[in-house]
């Protein structure tokens, strides 16, 4: 009985050590010394990060807290850099002693994304780098940043200044939803290309990779306001006030718009090194497209059988562009019904009936799915909904924490096309910088811990339980955050 107590005894002091290692996304292993010996920690603390070429994650850290500091290895320094940010949270309790410990922890995927849309409402740098911010404590390497659309064009482009002069400004912005109403009050902005550069150079430092997104061939009437003639019917349209989809899409039959398109992606990769381009696709109604002469001639001239066939030429050729250039394709999952190469990789976001999944076509896949992935929707209880205007649709924290990308119900094989996952933010009712991180935080760190972690670790009770460390560090950054993280599933 006596040893029994002691043992329950050594397993709870155990358990509060490992307390102070409470950390998002949780590690992959924790050991903590068996003799309880400490580290003292003041400022004085050492703390040594060294490159271990052993290690073999190639984002990989390993914490070790001994006689002599705190040291931090990775194989490389994004490894390096990771470890830096789970001690950022062992840290914000500010402890005046740790244990002896072992803390080691590699992401389960390789792409760990956030998008972002700056088309719908335009944000300044600094709201970027603060997104950036966020994601580099969560662990995530990816922005997708969505940089045209149909209601403003946000990059300079030389060869092509209307995008920016006109297609970056809307005269009007609707009011509500869609409801006829607009403001009647000129929005907009863009980023020239010193902008543009400064922010990859930003995400860089935070091992960050931007993905461009050029949405083609639909949402587009931005660039076409600014460039009529690159429509089906020549305009004159309007940078649109109005949310949803236009049935205004390049025209897939004028030989200048394979210029435009070429001219812009030329330029697009001297600004982005990724190595993946994101061309778009998706919501293209072919409507302009079955009426207009030159897109029915380029059909007969190409042999394309319909005009889901012909969006599938567009993107075609753009991939042969891109591939010149050692770039991979990617694009919304409507493309994988068009006929593109194998090597692309499809951003999956309509995991409604219908649709199959990607993975199962063979195609890489990174998921964003529509019903868990949206942080446009809300996370408060559907009863407060109407205190603040946001796109719809419930996923609450629990939600995004179970979702499982890879699930048990594919194959393998299948299962390795799962590159990675991706919240995505679009901005139709999000206009102000504070809604942002409201929106997102903290539903990033369970998206984190979705990306990092292997299934069997989870546990949302202990994910709560580790919650407060992290907000106390959203706290200092002085980042708004929602704090009604433990409303139930809603249906
Ligand atoms: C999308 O939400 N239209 C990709
Ligand atoms: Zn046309």
């Amino acid at each position: 009985m006596k040893r029994l107590t002691v043992f329950f005894l050594a397993l709870t002091a155990c358990i509060a050590l490992r307390a102070q290692f409470d950390i998002i996304p949780q590690p992959a292993s924790i050991s903590v010394d068996a003799k309880g010996r400490a580290l003292p920690i003041d400022a004085h603390t050492p703390i040594t990060e060294l490159t271990n070429p052993k290690m073999t994650a190639s984002e990989g850290y390993r914490i070790t807290i001994g006689k002599q500091g705190i040291t931090i290895e990775g194989s490389t320094d994004a490894g390096i850099f990771y470890g830096r940010q789970a001690l950022r949270q062992v840290m914000a309790d500010q402890p005046t002693s740790l244990p002896y410990a072992v803390i080691e922890s590699a992401p389960r995927f390789a792409y760990r994304g956030m998008h972002l849309d700056i088309c719908r409402h335009f944000f300044s740098k600094d709201v970027v780098k603060n997104y950036l911010d966020m994601m580099a404590l969560h662990g995530m390497n990816t922005l997708h940043w969505h940089l045209s659309d149909d209601q403003g064009w946000r990059i300079e482009i030389k060869k092509w200044p209307r995008l920016t002069q006109v297609g970056a400004w809307r005269d009007r912005t609707v009011i509500g939803r869609n409801m006829g109403l607009y403001d009647h009050t000129m929005y907009g902005g863009f980023y020239t290309q010193k902008d543009i550069r400064e922010i990859v150079q930003y995400a860089a430092e935070r091992h960050i990779t931007i993905i461009p997104e050029i949405d083609m061939p639909g949402h587009m009437v931005a660039a076409i306001t600014a460039y009529p003639e690159l429509g089906c019917t020549g305009g004159p349209y309007e940078v649109w006030p109005d949310w949803g989809v236009s049935e205004d899409i390049l025209c897939a039959g004028n030989p200048r718009v394979y210029e435009f398109l070429g001219d812009v992606l030329d330029e697009l990769m001297a600004l982005f090194p990724s190595k993946i381009i994101h061309l778009g696709g998706d919501e293209a109604p072919k409507v302009r497209w079955k009426a207009c002469p030159k897109c029915q001639q380029k059909m007969r001239d190409e042999h394309l059988q319909d005009e889901e066939q012909l969006q599938g030429y567009i993107v075609r050729q753009m991939e042969q562009l891109l591939s010149a250039h050692d770039r991979r394709l990617m694009g919304w999952d409507e493309i994988m019904y068009c006929d593109v190469p194998a090597s692309s990789i499809i951003m999956n976001w309509r995991d409604w009936q219908g649709v199959e999944d990607p993975a199962t076509r063979g195609f890489d896949v990174v998921r964003t799915p529509n019903s868990t992935l949206y942080f446009d929707h809300y996370q408060i209880p559907q009863g407060e909904w109407s205190n603040t205007l946001l796109f719809g649709g419930s996923t609450p924290l629990e939600k995004v924490y179970n979702y499982e990308p890879a699930p048990e119900t594919l194959s393998p094989e299948e299962r390795s096309h799962v590159l990675g996952v991706q919240a995505n933010l679009w901005t139709e009712y999000i206009a102000y910088p504070e809604l942002i991180e409201y929106q997102v935080l903290p539903r990033m760190a369970a998206l984190a811990e979705v990306q990092w972690a292997e299934p069997a670790q989870k546990d949302y009770d202990r994910f709560l339980q580790r919650l407060p460390r992290l907000l106390r560090i959203y706290d200092e950054e002085g980042w708004h955050y929602c704090n009604k993280f433990n409303t139930p599933n809603e249906k």
